[in-house]
């Protein structure tokens, strides 16, 4: 049997790529320090669906070395999850995103390096290290903004320019990966994740935004659209994610050392505002939202091309935008008294 160490398990992407390989007969080996609102309601999930197969560990990737020793050094995978995520908070307090984000993944590859098993690594890394893409210019219409130049997607051989100490914590951990694989022959893939949103996404305001504005909506909390909502994002539904976790364990030998943009590509964009219209519309979800200043960092536009992954793996995502938002809403209502604690 194999086994899979997730750090940020009991988080969103976590606990749906726990479910996953639980669900195919993989070990999992959780290790998360639970600073995320709602990771009991992950971790009870995952508990109650599988009595046996899953371990979840308390501990923390900044201080916590020698548990990831440990553990580095009983697994086939690591899938490196674990991270402060809004670009917000990393403005406010820079040290903290840096310890996690930074010294976390750092922490990991050590961890790695210095085990037995070197196992392969799966780090998720942010769209963020392309930074405000300004080489490639905008054009704002009506209801989004599209590149300039007619540019459908941004490829892997995109300048990197780190903006917000989340994109500097997160592109150094995506680099420290990548040159371990160089340096010390490890097996590490990066994958630079655009927007993801699916079951289990607890959006807050500063994070998880398509999760956000519906659970807002189900709440009756107002939203605030913090620039003119013209920002355009290419969504990827976890589902599709996972896939792609999988495809690089299943090519791992085609996909090691190197870095890959991983998004819902140009068959996936929503502009904040297309969203909110799309809810209001075809959802009957109408949602109270005002305007704000433009945050720190927020690209106007991001569109991931994912034909380098596609090519090496053959993976493609399965999940377009109208399923994968049902198929959330749908988790929502569902789990709504559970969410009724921290959002109402
Ligand atoms: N969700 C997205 O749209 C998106 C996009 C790009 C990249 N990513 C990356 O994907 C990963 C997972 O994101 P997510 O959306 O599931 O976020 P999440 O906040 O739901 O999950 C992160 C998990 O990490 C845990 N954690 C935080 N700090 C920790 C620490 N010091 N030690 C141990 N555990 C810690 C949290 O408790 C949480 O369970 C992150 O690395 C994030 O940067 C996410």
């Amino acid at each position: 049997m194999s086994k899979m160490l997730i750090t940020g398990g009991v988080g969103f992407i976590g606990v749906n790529a726990a479910d996953h390989f639980l669900s195919k007969g993989w070990e999992v080996i959780i290790l998360d320090n639970f600073s995320r609102k709602g990771t009991e309601i992950n971790q009870a999930f995952l508990e109650n669906k599988y009595p046996s197969g899953l371990t979840i560990v308390k501990a923390d990737v900044i201080t916590d070395q020698p548990v990831l020793d440990d553990l580095c050094n009983k697994v086939d995978v690591v899938l490196h999850l674990a991270a402060q995520v809004a670009v917000t908070t990393s403005v406010t307090d820079p040290r903290s995103d840096f310890d996690c984000n930074a010294q976390g993944t750092f922490n990991v590859l050590e961890a790695i390096r210095k085990s037995s098993a070197k196992p392969t690594l799966i780090f998720a890394s942010t769209n963020k290290v392309y930074g405000g893409l300004e080489s490639v210019g905008v054009d704002e219409g009506e209801r989004r903004y599209s590149f300039a130049g007619g540019l459908k997607g941004v490829t892997e051989e995109m300048l990197l320019d780190f903006h917000s100490p989340y994109g500097c914590s997160k592109g150094a951990a995506d680099q420290y990966v990548r040159d371990y694989s160089r340096l010390y022959d490890l097996k590490t893939v990066v994958l630079r994740q655009s927007c993801i949103y699916g079951p289990h996404q607890m959006g807050i305001e500063d994070q998880g935004w398509v999760a956000w504005f519906m659970i807002a909506t189900l709440f009756n909390r107002p939203v605030t659209i913090y620039g003119n909502g013209k920002q355009v994002r290419d969504l990827l539904y976890v589902d599709d994610l996972v896939a792609a976790y999988e495809a690089c364990i299943e090519n791992i030998d085609t996909v090691s050392g190197q870095v890959f943009n991983m998004g819902g590509g140009a068959d996936n964009t929503l502009s904040l505002i297309e969203f909110l219209d799309f809810l209001k519309d075809d959802l009957q979800m109408g949602v109270e939202y005002s305007f704000g200043g433009v945050r720190p960092g927020d690209q106007p536009i991001f569109v991931s091309d994912n034909s380098k992954f596609m090519k090496a793996t053959g993976w493609s995502p399965q999940f377009d935008t109208t399923k994968g938002i049902a198929n959330l809403l749908e988790w929502l209502k569902e789990n709504k008294d559970k969410l009724e604690g921290f959002y109402s």
